[in-house]
């Protein structure tokens, strides 16, 4: 039902409720209280023409009295019929002879009865039908009038009320709703009704701010659902060239690995020829002393096949002496092929002879403490390799930091189940705010290094033989500890 059939039907009904009371009540009751005033008023009409027929009865004079009543009737125009009866009902006036008058069948006729009496004896009754209709006419006008007027009052202010709420409420609603449907596709330009103070006023800039609020919130999720959509898009090249990226990353990580190990390959040759240098020296030095000899006999004469046959044997000696030396560099060096039980203590002390040249020319002391017996699984080579690079790093920190008196300790033990070796230097120890980056790959202090010897010791001994490689500063030096776990005797 319309908001304008809503304020209507209460309206219709005060309407209907005022009507019905009107013509029920008020009408009949204003009518009956005007007619019983005019029936007053014929009442006492007839109390004074009642006195004038009493002579007139008494003395029987019926000529005046017919003449009497046919002057009252006709001066009252109103008056349908005037009868006159005795004391026996008889009828005086008019004439019995004349014909009986019609009955009255006019709505507002009354009929009115006097009677007629002088000193309390009744001489006759006096009976006249009026027509109250004309003195009732003007009541019914001005009720008529009035009726119209409330009528009409009420017609006015529905109508004043209808329009009002059409203006101020249908209006404005109906546009509200208009905006409202509208705002469900997304339309955020349709005009609103001027916000006034009223509770549309309110309803309106209420509207218009969840609008705003609903235009925000809508720009924003358009901009998100873009947003998600280059997010999705740019997440399906992803994982279009993941795979390929993957495959180049891998490619890269091993193109690095091989590089590390080639690096690491050409420092331990580095280090190889460095040492095969080293151990050369005196053989070299004895040999060229015995090439002086030969020659120096040959030119003072001196030189006999005895003594030449000795000078090249002790010449073969000392070139056979190198040669072994070369093998075993080159045993040191090997690749491990595969896991196998191995003697600790020999692994150690072959890393110790490779650097033990080089480490007298530089007059180091290396004193070594590695008691037999311990053996462990894995590969003794890489093991060597790694005890080597200790070995080296101690020997560079001892050049770098002192001219003289410097020793390296070397130590190994059973600790529960574990070779523990420890190899302790006096080079000055390690930088504090180094020692955390020690194990880097390529994390270097030395001009010439790479910086990988303590990242593959540390490979070698934590991922291959699933040891452990520590290192911490003592008193003028630096102590690197490896462990690793021991064969169980079976
Ligand atoms: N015994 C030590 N005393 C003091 N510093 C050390 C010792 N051993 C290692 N360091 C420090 O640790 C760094 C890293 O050593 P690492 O053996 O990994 O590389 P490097 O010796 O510099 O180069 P290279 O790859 O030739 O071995 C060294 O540069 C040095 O600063
Ligand atoms: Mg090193």
């Amino acid at each position: 039902m319309s908001l304008r059939a809503k304020l209507l039907l209460p309206l219709a009904l005060i309407g209907i409720l005022i009507a019905g009371y009107l013509y029920a009540f008020w009408i009949p009751r204003t009518l009956a209280a005007d007619e019983v005033a005019h029936l007053k008023g014929v009442d006492q009409h007839l109390n004074s023409v009642a006195d004038t027929l009493i002579p007139l009865m008494l003395g029987n004079q019926l000529d005046i009295l017919y003449g009497n009543l046919n002057s009252l009737k006709h001066d009252n125009a109103n008056w349908l019929d005037i009868r006159l009866v005795n004391a026996e009902n008889k009828q005086l006036y008019p004439l019995a002879t004349a014909a009986p008058q019609a009955p009255a069948t006019l709505p507002d006729a009354r009929k009115v009865e006097r009677p007629i009496r002088y000193l309390g004896e009744r001489l006759g009754t006096l009976i006249i039908q009026v027509d109250l209709a004309p003195s009732l006419a003007n009541t019914r006008k001005e009720i008529g009038e009035l009726t119209f007027l409330l009528l009409g009052m009420l017609a006015a202010l529905m109508l004043t009320i209808v329009t009002t709420a059409e203006i101020m409420v249908g209006r404005p609603v109906r546009q509200l709703s208009n905006a409202a449907s509208r705002l469900a596709r997304m339309e955020f330009d349709t005009p609103l009704p001027k916000a006034g103070q009223d509770e549309i006023g309110e309803l309106v800039k209420s509207f218009s701010s969840m609008r705003d609020d609903l235009q925000g919130n809508h720009a924003s999720l358009l901009l998100e659902i873009a947003e998600r959509k280059e997010a999705e898009e740019a997440l399906r090249q992803l994982n279009e060239t993941l795979e390929q990226r993957v495959r180049s990353e891998v490619a890269a990580n091993r193109d690095k690995d091989h590089l590390l190990i080639q690096q690491s390959r050409l420092a331990a040759m580095g280090e190889m020829v460095h040492n095969i240098a080293h151990q050369w020296r005196q053989p070299l030095n004895s040999l060229s002393l015995l090439i002086s000899n030969i020659v120096d006999d040959f030119r003072f004469k001196t030189l006999t096949e005895e003594t030449l046959v000795h000078d090249a044997a002790s010449a073969r000696r000392l070139l056979e002496k190198m040669s072994t030396t070369i093998d075993d560099f080159r045993d040191f060096f090997r690749p491990d092929r595969e896991k196998t039980s191995f003697d600790v203590a020999a692994a150690v002390r072959d890393a110790v002879f490779i650097v033990e040249a080089a480490l007298k020319s530089n007059r180091i002391e290396i004193a070594l403490d590695a008691p037999p017996g311990l053996t462990a699984t894995g590969f003794p080579s890489q093991y060597g390799q790694a005890v080597l690079n200790l070995l080296v790093n101690a020997k560079e920190a001892i050049q770098e930091h002192r001219k003289s008196g410097g020793s390296i300790r070397v130590a190994l033990k059973n600790e529960a189940g574990h070779a523990v070796l420890s190899v302790e230097d006096n080079g000055g120890g390690i930088p504090e705010d180094i020692l955390p980056r020690l194990f880097d790959p390529y994390f270097t202090t030395k001009d010439q290094g790479s910086g990988i010897g303590l990242y593959m010791a540390k490979m070698i001994i934590e991922r291959n033989m699933d040891g452990m490689i520590a290192a911490a500063n003592i008193e003028n030096g630096a102590r690197f500890v490896l462990s690793i776990p021991m064969e169980i005797p079976s």
